[in-house]
């Protein structure tokens, strides 16, 4: 079948997602590539696609599952038998469900998922002290997902339509594993270190973060991706609360083997 466009649709809080789907595009040369970001915004309305595009999906795994704002986000998203790439991206710990569920959210919205992948990526938690998957993808999983890509165009030219049967069976049970819920935390502002450039209200992927005399995070909107401890150049927001810490500690204890993506297509 002959593909007019790619799409590279990220939902990324902390930016692997995003790498791994523009180096499985790089792969699929030839074809011109645009992107829908849905990290930051909700898209305007639906958003439609047709049968002659395809859609690379990014999202992160959080508690086994595909993260709650990236289910909320792709639902603004309405394929036309549309070919899709999903990918999900987990810190080194596992991945359980959430390849399955983004698999049946494609499924929902008229995407035909022809191929899917899981790669690695630096855990959110993680930091210079305990490192979890640190540089995560790196060259070889970049190089991974390009091959992926190659692979993945192979299959769209052989194939006369985007048929469902050709649907690779994938990991993961349904019913889902349970989510996790929301955590009662927000990273901890260290004043002395702020100098209120703004920088994590902008990174922040729900508009948690507010400056007013300080930068205030609102509890209730911050799902703890970290996205803001990642970019901020003064290191002034912090894991700080005890039971994060403690996973932390124990991702880095216990999820120090290297696990490699496994791809399905
Ligand atoms: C709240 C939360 C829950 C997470 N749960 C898992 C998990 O269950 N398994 C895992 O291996 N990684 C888990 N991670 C790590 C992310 O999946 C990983 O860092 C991913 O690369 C982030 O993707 P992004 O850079 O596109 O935001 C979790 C991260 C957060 C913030």
């Amino acid at each position: 079948m002959k593909i007019k466009k790619i799409w590279l649709v990220p939902f990324s809080p902390t930016g692997t997602s995003k790498k791994v789907i523009a180096a499985i595009a790089s792969g699929m040369a030839g074809i011109p590539v645009e992107e829908l970001d849905l990290t930051y915004t909700a898209a305007a309305g639906t958003v439609r696609f047709g049968p002659d595009e395809v859609v690379i999906i990014g999202v992160p795994v959080y508690a086994g599952r595909v993260a709650p704002l990236a289910v909320s986000r792709l639902s603004a998203l309405q394929g036309d038998h549309t070919p899709a790439v999903i990918v999900a991206t987990y810190g080194n710990r596992d991945f359980e469900d959430a390849l399955v569920e983004l698999r049946d959210i494609a499924r929902q919205a008229s995407f035909v998922p022809l191929a899917a992948g899981t790669f690695i990526g630096e855990h959110s938690f993680s930091g210079p002290e305990t490192p979890i998957a640190p540089g995560r993808p790196d060259g070889p999983d970049l190089a991974t997902a390009a091959e992926f890509g190659t692979r993945i165009g192979a299959k769209l030219a052989s194939l006369a339509g985007p048929d469902p049967a050709c649907c690779p069976a994938l990991p993961g049970n349904v019913p889902y594993r349970e989510g996790g819920t929301p955590l009662p935390f927000t990273p901890l502002l260290l004043e002395a270190a702020c100098t209120q450039c703004g920088t994590c209200l902008t990174a922040c992927p729900n508009g948690a973060i507010a400056l007013q005399d300080k930068i205030e995070i609102d509890v209730e909107r911050c799902m703890f991706c970290c996205a803001c401890i990642k970019i901020c150049p003064e290191s002034a927001l912090v894991i700080d609360a005890a039971p994060i810490r403690q996973i932390r500690q124990w991702l880095h204890e216990h999820c120090a083997a290297r696990q490699e993506p496994e791809l399905f297509v």
